[in-house]
């Protein structure tokens, strides 16, 4: 993916012991198209070299010895004035106390802060990443200094938790590199279903015989999980009802595994009344066994294979359909069709048996396990293919969609 081909970065890092994990996300930015500029204090030298950082942006870096912003390198000997205006963000990874207490203050010490100061503040975006002691991280000063950037339009981007370099367990870690490229990806994603209610069921199911049996299926769920990384990156608030996969949850999602497709159906229900928007993206096994056994079913020496009878499972997607929120169009469902032959014939068809406005149908032996797909939209108007392309450009893609035929704006 090139998500940030064309962007120019500001990597400002300040002194903390974070500073090594700026070396990888300077990497992950760079690999993601971006080109980087880093800026380091003096406290950040401390902790990684110049060089180290050189290396891997490409560029020489703007260091401490930088500090008065004035600098006989540039044609104007404005380095402050030159780096903020070139740049499409600015991101401070890590993020001091210091350096949030001091950008509160609009102080201009040393070239880092002046170059935050002095920034078009309209056109290019301030993000930091935090990095600080628990302790630090929740006095008072600093989440009072946190909520006093964000009013001046300063992007926080939050803070891992778990053990710290001072060997005390809680809040105030860096992110972690990839969570800090997620993080700047959605950043500059258009807000298309901001505010909205996304409700999304992805995976498969799997349908016990006894305690160490079951059926399941080859779904993978990555386009589910692409649907809702892509939601939440338009600004939605996203919960993802996931059958029995391994994938990563994607940040800012909320999760709520299950596993039989009874079990789905019940999460689907209790956050359907909230929801603006309801993406049915799971491969809900049809039938399940009528009777799951307590016991494991034993082989008893006959040769004879047990007799599994099957009953129907709900069918979720057309539960929620024939809801009142939704037959009143205030929830938009959406259903997918895996199929084998006749893709548009069989979509248009399940599309009307569903009673759903937006029906997106895949070949299913062209999607399970990949990690691109192609995609064929069928609504009352017909039909509009989405070519081949990865699944969370798929899902971006149908995301605008859904935001069209909703209404929904930036
Ligand atoms: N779906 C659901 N609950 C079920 C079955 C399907 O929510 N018990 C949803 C899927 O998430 C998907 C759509 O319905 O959005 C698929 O429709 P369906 O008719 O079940 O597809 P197939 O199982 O492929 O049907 P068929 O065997 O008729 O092709």
């Amino acid at each position: 993916m090139n998500d940030l081909a064309g962007k120019h970065f500001v990597l400002g890092l300040t002194g903390g012991i974070a500073c090594y994990k700026a070396a990888e996300l300077c990497r992950a930015l760079i690999k993601e198209g971006a080109t980087v500029q880093v800026v380091m204090t003096e406290a950040a030298e401390r902790f990684i070299t110049p060089v180290t950082m050189q290396a891997l942006s490409g560029r020489p870096v703007y260091g401490s010895h930088d500090a008065s912003g004035f600098d006989g390198r540039e044609a104007n000997g404005m380095p402050h004035i030159n780096l903020s205006r070139e740049a499409d963000a600015i991101l401070i990874a890590p993020c001091s106390a210091d350096f949030m207490a001091k950008l509160l203050h609009g102080r201009a010490d040393e070239l880092l802060s002046l170059l935050c100061l002095a920034r078009p503040i309209a056109r290019v975006p301030l993000l930091l990443a935090p990095a600080m002691n628990r302790e630090m991280w929740a006095h008072p000063a600093t989440q009072r200094n946190m909520a006093q950037l964000a009013a001046d339009s300063t992007t926080i981007l939050g803070v891992g938790s778990g053990f710290q370099a001072c060997g005390e367990t809680g809040d105030g870690r860096m992110l972690e590199p990839p969570q800090l490229l997620q993080d700047v990806v959605a950043f500059f994603q258009p807000k298309l279903l901001a505010g909205k209610r996304v409700l999304i069921t992805a995976g498969p199911t799997f349908e016990a015989m006894d305690p160490i049996r079951g059926i399941t299926n080859h779904s993978s769920g990555k386009m589910g999980f692409a649907i809702a990384r892509a939601a939440q990156e338009a600004g939605a608030v996203v919960t993802l009802v996931a059958g029995p996969v391994h994938l990563e949850t994607p940040r800012g999602v909320e999760r709520i595994d299950v596993k039989s497709a009874r079990q789905m159906l019940e999460a689907t229900l209790r956050h359907a009344p909230l929801s603006d928007v309801f993406v049915a993206t799971a491969a809900v096994a049809d039938w399940r066994p009528a009777a799951e056994s307590e016991q494991k079913i034993k082989k008893d020496g006959t040769g004879q294979a047990p007799t599994v009878a099957f009953t129907e499972n709900p069918d979720i997607l057309l539960t929620v359909a024939q809801s009142e929120r939704a037959q009143s169009g205030a929830l938009f469902c959406v259903g997918f069709a895996a199929e084998t032959n006749d893709l548009a014939a069989h979509a248009k068809a399940k599309r009307e048996r569903k009673g759903i406005p937006l029906l997106v149908g895949n070949i299913g032996q062209l999607t399970f396990g990949l990690d691109d797909n192609q995609l064929l939209l069928v609504d009352k108007d017909g039909a509009r293919e989405l070519p081949r392309a990865s699944k969370l450009v798929l899902a971006r893609q149908l995301i605008a969609e859904i935001a069209q035929r909703t209404g929904a704006t930036a």
